[in-house]
């Protein structure tokens, strides 16, 4: 019984000095330049996938509005996502390009997600991955507008999408749409959502 305390306190000492060692000594190379192991991958996809499943499970699903809301989502869409996630037809932008891991292709993942997934995705993030999170500076309506566009783009031809780029005049689409006010939010912030609504058509992010 002593010799195994003495052989995992020893192991465990050891173990602390080599993280220590890759901590302090700057061994861990932070670059994007190199692609995670294969198991690598697969623990942190198949974390990410529970991790928001579970979590989803407790969202309700408001009902959806068809054409208009597709709309509202698509310009949100254009102004928040597409730099990262490309749209049908498009090519990838550079920093798509130099992000890992790569936002995936929204049109796949929307077949695989359900909608309160792909809410709680957006409003929340995934940490250490470069996807943001847009509950801090949006409120549910828009986002669940950006849900709607998200869940008809597997629809839409690069034709369609391209079609819908140029209809639509530039502009963000909480600052006309009329969603935003009626209270959905659920969390009782509203001031600070206020303000930054109240910028408008001025932000660029
Ligand atoms: C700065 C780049 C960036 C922006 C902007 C961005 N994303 Fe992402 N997104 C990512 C990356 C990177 C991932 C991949 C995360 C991973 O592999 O775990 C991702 C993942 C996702 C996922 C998939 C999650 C999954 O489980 O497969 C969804 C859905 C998503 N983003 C939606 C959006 C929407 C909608 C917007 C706009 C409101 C947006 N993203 C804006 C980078 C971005």
């Amino acid at each position: 019984m002593k010799n195994v305390v003495i052989t995992l306190g020893t192991a465990i000492t050891l173990a602390t000095l080599v993280g220590l060692t890759v901590v302090y000594a700057g061994l861990f190379d932070v670059s994007t330049s190199w692609k995670d192991p294969a198991l690598v991958r697969w623990v942190l996809a198949t974390t990410r996938e529970n991790a928001v499943k579970s979590r989803a499970a407790l969202i309700k699903v408001p009902p959806m509005e068809g054409a208009q809301q597709v709309e509202e989502g698509f310009r949100s869409f254009r102004e928040m996502c597409a730099s990262c996630h490309t749209p049908p037809g498009a090519s990838a932008s550079p920093t798509a390009q130099g992000l890992n891991p790569e936002p995936p292709d929204l049109a796949k993942r929307a077949e695989q997600m359900s909608a309160a997934e792909l809410f709680w995705v957006i409003k929340n993030g995934i940490r250490m991955t470069g996807m943001p999170a847009w509950g801090p500076t949006h409120k549910d309506p828009e986002l669940w507008n950006i849900v709607a566009f998200v869940k008809a783009l597997p629809n839409m031809s690069s034709d369609d999408y391209q079609a819908l780029d140029q209809e639509t005049p530039e502009g963000h689409g909480h600052s006309g749409g009329g969603h935003n006010d009626e209270g959905k939010s659920g969390h009782g912030d509203d001031s600070h959502h206020d303000e930054v609504d109240g910028l408008g058509d001025v932000h660029t992010h």
